[in-house]
């Protein structure tokens, strides 16, 4: 090419160039530097160098371990990392914020909270060890990172990986503090998993909180990103004089419960100024006596001025909810057309597996939504909602009903083992309400859709997203408080630890262990810091009195057969409230070896066309080629961790309980490349360009579901 053609060729490439960061400065589909990819949460990358035609050819290039998994394989990494400047910054099992060169692995610089901050070791939440990525804040001069340890947001230089001393108290911000309440009056468990989301000076954040009647408030925030000021405050549980507070009974209710928490990200519009943000159920999450109403915002997907935290609009997708069924991950902000006009619209997956469809404007749905009529018949004292929103379109991606049919298990006599407790619990139907005889959720507590999220390609309007097919088995147990039948110590284990380890300490799968003859395997002070810290997965009960604390470690010493659960005669008080059932088991239904009781396939991956609303495919996920079932080729597995989806026509996922990641295309849902993993990649991956080459990079965590633990990240290329 001659000079002379050069130069106009080179004035429209500036143009364009520029004109790119004018449109696209946040949501640049280039490139990796927000979690889920972009402000808009879709997951979607416009590379296309790794494509159908040459990812057979896909190589791992680098893998870097932080060496800091546990022994007991049940540390876990759920970490979607970033990717700026050449540089990938993401999170180890142990909470350490990495800089890793994302072309060679190379780490750059590593912060280690507990090296750098001694108040640390008395912060009781920094055992929970959850995180799902990191924020990036740059104003073109200085550049921040800011994760989360336990209950604290950490502000970090993106340069050094030192801690900015001159944000919030030292460096960190205190999730539990400025919530508008004495953080006594409320369960001390406030943590956050998902990485806050940034809006100019503005970092907004939700919170992980118990799930019990006395959990914190789940209100979002919005800090200033220099000072860590709190700027403003959003109430999901509506105060006096707020909208939307006529949803409440007229006890006080926004003063005594919490949850309606956003503990699965927001998405942010920055062209409209305007946060996304899906909310969790309220607490308690299976007995409501004491919330009669539709309880908003609780279950919802709420639009907030992203300046100042005002109200714009929302839509429940489960009202009064009984089910835990939180909001369980970002929006997906993209555009589309619909009838003739090129709109803006916000998807949000649901743990039931629906997707619902909105006009961002104002919260139109797109596609019709169904009020439908569910059963009444709560507990004793419960108010049931009569009716659920079911949208009529998209179709679902999850399978609604769990048959008697559907009853698996591998040999005969496990078939017969499980279908006798399928018996005694028949499935009913859709939103069937907690009860003493027991109920199916199906999808299962953890979806269905879950944290990972959905990918959407913004030019093809699809949305792909992976799904468990698991049946979960609830029953409530009524809590006789009468200390003739209960003694102190069981009362405060059937209060606090059967829903995850059951109500004889027998434990529940393989995430939850049993406490039977714990003393044997740890020492007093051992099980006291667990109760109090919390561990992992498990939330503290820091809350739980000195008395109680006591009463209850010398019932773990000597515990009793719970017995037979009748309606409650006498029930105690949290925060002037009766509670009178515990949810007893997140129970999923597994036969003998561990697989689940419910005919193949046991996860999937899902195509759905938002134009239609019609699937357009679904293939199983993952495969246990240990398993043979006659008929059946490829079993799925059960997964935790969402897609991404190219321009490069690929669907990239890890998620499967048998170590691979996976590339399907995305046109035709056909797995075009697997590899294989050290662990589990129980998380999203990333992908990003250094230097002109297309890098696809995943960390592989395990350690859930009976999984090993792993601790590295791993990423691929064409070599
Ligand atoms: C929401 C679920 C949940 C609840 C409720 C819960 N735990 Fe746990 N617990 C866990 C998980 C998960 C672990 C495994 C933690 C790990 O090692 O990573 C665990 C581990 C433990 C351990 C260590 C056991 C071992 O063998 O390592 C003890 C002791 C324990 N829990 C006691 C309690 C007590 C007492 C209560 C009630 C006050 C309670 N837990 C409530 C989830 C829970």
């Amino acid at each position: 090419m001659s000079k002379t053609n050069l130069i106009p060729l080179l004035v429209v490439l500036l143009l364009f160039s520029c004109r790119n960061n004018e449109t696209n400065s946040y949501d640049n589909y280039s490139s990796w530097e927000h979690y889920a990819g972009t402000p808009s949460g879709v997951r979607y990358s416009a590379l296309n160098q790794i494509n159908t035609e040459n990812v057979r050819q896909l190589t791992k290039v680098w893998e870097y371990s932080s060496a800091d998994k546990d022994e007991q394989n049940r540390s876990q990494n759920q970490c979607n990392p970033i990717i700026v400047d050449g540089v990938l910054y993401g999170t180890s099992p142990e909470s350490k914020l990495l800089a890793l060169n994302a072309a060679t692995g190379a780490p750059i610089w590593i912060f280690d909270p507990e090296s750098v901050d001694q108040s640390l070791s008395e912060d009781p939440m920094r055992f929970y060890k959850v995180n799902r990525g990191v924020a990036h804040w740059n104003d073109g001069d200085a550049e921040r990172l800011f994760y989360n340890v336990g209950r604290h947001i950490y502000a970090i230089d993106l340069k050094t990986g030192t801690l900015i001393k001159s944000f919030g108290d030292n460096g960190r911000i205190d999730l539990q503090l400025g919530l508008g309440r004495d953080p006594k009056t409320f369960n001390p468990f406030v943590a956050s998993t998902t990485p806050p989301v940034i809006y100019k000076n503005l970092l907004i954040s939700g919170s992980r909180v118990a799930e019990s009647i006395d959990a914190a408030p789940g209100h979002i925030r919005a800090y200033d990103v220099i000072s860590g000021e709190q700027k403003w405050i959003f109430h999901t549980i509506p105060q006096p004089g707020e909208a939307n507070y006529e949803t409440w009974p007229d006890t006080k209710a926004y003063e005594k419960l919490g949850g309606a928490n956003n503990w699965a990200g927001m998405s942010v519009d920055h062209q409209r100024g305007v946060v996304y943000v899906p909310l969790g159920s309220v607490s308690g999450d299976f007995y409501g006596r004491f919330r009669e109403g539709s309880n908003l915002y609780g279950n919802s997907l709420v639009a907030l001025n992203a300046s100042n935290g005002e109200y714009l609009w929302h839509f429940q997708t489960v009202h009064h909810d009984l089910w835990d069924r939180d909001l369980p991950a970002n929006p997906n902000l993209f555009s589309m057309e619909i009838d003739g006009t090129m709109t803006d619209v916000v998807a949000q997956i649901t743990k039931q597996g629906y997707v619902f469809l909105f006009d961002r404007n104002n919260g139109k749905p797109i596609f019709e939504i169904e009020e439908v009529a569910v059963p009444t018949l709560g507990l004793e004292g419960e108010k049931v909602w009569p009716t659920q929103p079911i949208p009529k379109l998209p179709q679902p991606f999850s399978d609604q009903y769990f048959s008697r049919d559907e009853v698996g298990g591998l040999d005969s006599l496990e078939h017969q083992r499980l279908l006798s407790i399928y018996d005694k619990v028949p499935y009913k139907k859709l939103f069937d309400p907690p009860s003493i005889a027991g109920n199916w959720i199906f999808p299962g507590f953890d979806g269905g859709g879950e944290w990972g999220g959905a990918a959407v390609d913004i030019e093809e309007r699809v949305l792909y997203i992976n799904s468990t097919r698991l049946p979960w088995l609830m029953e409530m147990v009524a809590v006789d408080q009468d200390t003739g039948s209960m003694s102190l110590g069981q009362r405060t284990y059937v209060n606090n630890c059967i829903a995850c380890h059951g109500t004889n300490l027998e434990g529940r799968g393989e995430d939850y262990p049993s406490l039977i003859d714990v003393f044997d395997r740890l020492s007093e002070k051992e099980i006291r810091s667990t109760i109090e810290n919390g561990l992992n997965m498990m939330p503290s009960f820091a809350g739980i009195t000195e008395a109680d604390k006591k009463a209850l470690l010398e019932y773990l010493k000597a515990p009793k057969t719970i017995k037979e659960s009748k309606e409650p005669t006498s029930v105690k008080e949290v925060n002037g409230l009766k509670v009178p059932y515990q949810m007893n088991g997140y129970n999923r239904f597994l036969d003998k070896d561990g697989y689940p009781g419910i005919k193949p396939p046991w996860g999937t991956l899902n195509a759905v066309d938002l134009k239609t609303g019609k699937l357009l495919w679904k293939v199983p996920l993952g495969n246990h080629k240990e398993v043979t079932i006659e008929g059946v080729e490829q079993t799925g597995t059960e997964n935790y961790g969402g897609p991404l989806v190219t321009k490069g026509g690929l669907v990239i996922i890890g998620a499967t309980k048998d170590s691979k990641l996976h590339a399907f295309d995305k046109t035709t849902g056909e797995l075009l490349w697997e590899a294989e993993l050290p662990a589990p990649a129980f998380a999203t991956p990333a992908t990003y360009s250094v230097n002109g080459k297309q890098y696809i990079v995943i960390a592989c965590g395990g350690g859930k579901i009976g999984s090993p633990s792993g601790d590295s990240y791993i990423a691929f290329a064409l070599d």
